[in-house]
C-alpha cells in the first residue's frame, strides 16, 4: 500500500522520498512546489501539485488512492519570517494540517507520522549542558515554533478521537544530504550560510561567544538528513503495528557542537581558511539545545549514525553541485 508525504519534494520530504523508494515503500508525494523541487523525485514517484488549503484537492485524491498511512512534512519552517508574518504562518502550517487530518478521519486513515521540531522547546530554562527530552516543558519563543506546537496538539487530538497512531518527530539541527542532488539549496542555516560566505570570499559571522559553553559560541545537536530520513521509516513501520498513541519523539544525534566546531569542521573539509568574524549575539538563540534521544532509541530503535564530518562533507557536495 501507498504511503502520502506531504511537502515530499522538499529537502527533507525528498529524502524520505528517497529512502522509502529504497526499501520497496510505494509513496505519492503532495506539494505546492513554493519551496519543494519536483526534479528532486525519480521519474516514478507520483508527484500532485496543490496546497493543503485546497480541501477539494484533497478529498479527491484520498477518494482515488486507499493510503496506507501519511507522513506530514509540508510546512513553513523559517523562524524569522513567521515573527514577520504570524498569520501566514498559523494558515499554513496550522490550517493546512486542519485540513489533512479531517480528511484523513473522513477516509478513516489511522497512521500519521508528523514533522515537529525541536522549536517547540523554545529556550529551554535549564543548565547549559543538559539534554532536552521529550518531557522538558514545551514553550516555544516564535510563531514557528507555536505552530508545531498547535500541531502536535491537534495530533494528540487526533489520536485519541479517531484512534489513529501519530508520532511526530521533534527535529533538531537537521544538516547534510544524502545525495549532492538532494542538497538543502536554501541560505537559511549556519552551514550553508558559511558556504555562501566562503563562495563571497567573506568571512562568516559567529552570533556570540559569551555564552557559557565550551568555547563560548552556540551548541547545537546537528543530525544528518539520511539519519532523519531512516528515523521517517521507522516511526513509519512503528505506527502501523501499533495500538492506538500518541508520542513527540526527539530525533538528534544526543551530542551537541558548537558554532566554532561547526566552522573548523567546515574549514578541514573544504580546505578553506576561516577566521570568523564574532557578532552580537542573535535574540532568541539559547545557548545549547542539544536533544535526550533515548525515547528514539528506545520505542523506535533508531540512532544516529553520521558525525558532523559526514554532515558537512556531504552538504558540501551538494551545495558544490547546485551552486556552481
Ligand atoms: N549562527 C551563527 N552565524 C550565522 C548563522 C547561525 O553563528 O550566520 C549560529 C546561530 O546563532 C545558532 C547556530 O548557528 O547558534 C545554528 O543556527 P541556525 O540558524 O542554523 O539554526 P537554529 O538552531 O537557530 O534553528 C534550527 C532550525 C529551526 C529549528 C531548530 C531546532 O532553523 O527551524 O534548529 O533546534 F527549530
Amino acid at each position: 500500500m501507498t504511503w502520502l508525504i506531504t511537502g515530499g519534494a522538499g529537502y527533507i520530504g525528498a529524502h524520505v522520498v528517497s529512502q522509502a523508494a529504497n526499501s520497496g515503500l510505494k509513496t505519492f508525494v503532495v506539494d505546492d512546489l513554493s519551496t519543494g523541487i519536483s526534479t528532486r523525485l525519480k521519474s516514478e514517484i507520483e508527484l500532485r501539485k496543490f496546497s493543503l488549503q485546497d480541501t477539494s484537492s484533497l478529498q479527491a485524491l484520498f477518494q482515488e488512492h486507499d493510503f496506507e498511512g501519511v507522513v506530514h512534512i509540508a510546512a513553513k519552517k523559517r523562524v524569522g519570517e513567521s515573527v514577520e508574518r504570524p498569520d501566514y504562518y498559523w494558515q499554513e502550517n496550522v490550517v493546512g494540517y486542519q485540513n489533512l487530518l479531517g480528511v484523513m478521519a473522513k477516509h478513516d486513515v489511522k497512521n500519521l507520522v508528523f514533522s515537529s521540531s525541536a522549536a517547540v522547546y523554545g529556550e529551554p530554562n535549564e543548565s547549559s549542558d543538559s539534554l532536552i527530552s521529550e518531557s522538558t516543558m514545551c514553550s516555544p519563543i516564535n510563531p514557528y515554533g507555536e505552530t508545531k506546537l498547535e500541531c502536535e496538539r491537534l495530533s494528540e487530538a487526533f489520536s485519541g478521537e479517531t484512534g489513529a497512531k501519530v508520532i511526530s518527530l521533534r527535529y533538531f539541527n537537521v544538516a547534510g544530504a544524502g545525495r549532492p542532488d538532494l542538497g538543502d539549496q536554501y541560505i537559511f542555516n549556519l552551514i550553508p550560510i558559511v558556504f555562501d560566505a566562503l563562495d563571497r570570499g567573506q568571512q562568516p559571522q559567529v552570533f556570540g561567544n559569551d555564552y557559557e559553553t565550551i568555547d563560548g559560541t552556540c551548541v547545537r545537536d546537528y543530525v544528518h538528513v539520511q539519519d532523519l530520513a531512516k528515523a521517517h521509516m521507522d516511526a513509519m513501520e512503528h505506527v502501523v503495528t501499533a495500538q492506538p498513541f500518541y508520542l513527540p519523539i526527539n530525533i538528534g544525534t544526543g551530542y551537541g557542537a558548537s558554532v566554532a566546531q561547526v566552522l573548523a569542521m567546515i574549514s578541514e573539509v573544504t580546505g578553506q581558511k576561516i577566521d570568523p568574524i564574532v557578532a552580537p549575539r542573535r535574540q532568541g538563540d539559547p545557548a545549547s539545545l542539544v536533544a535526550d534521544v533515548s525515547r528514539a532509541a528506545e520505542i523506535l530503535n533508531w540512532n544516529s549514525e553520521q558525525g558532523l564530518r559526514e554532515i558537512v562533507s556531504s552538504a558540501w557536495d551538494a551545495w558544490q553541485l547546485s551552486h556552481k
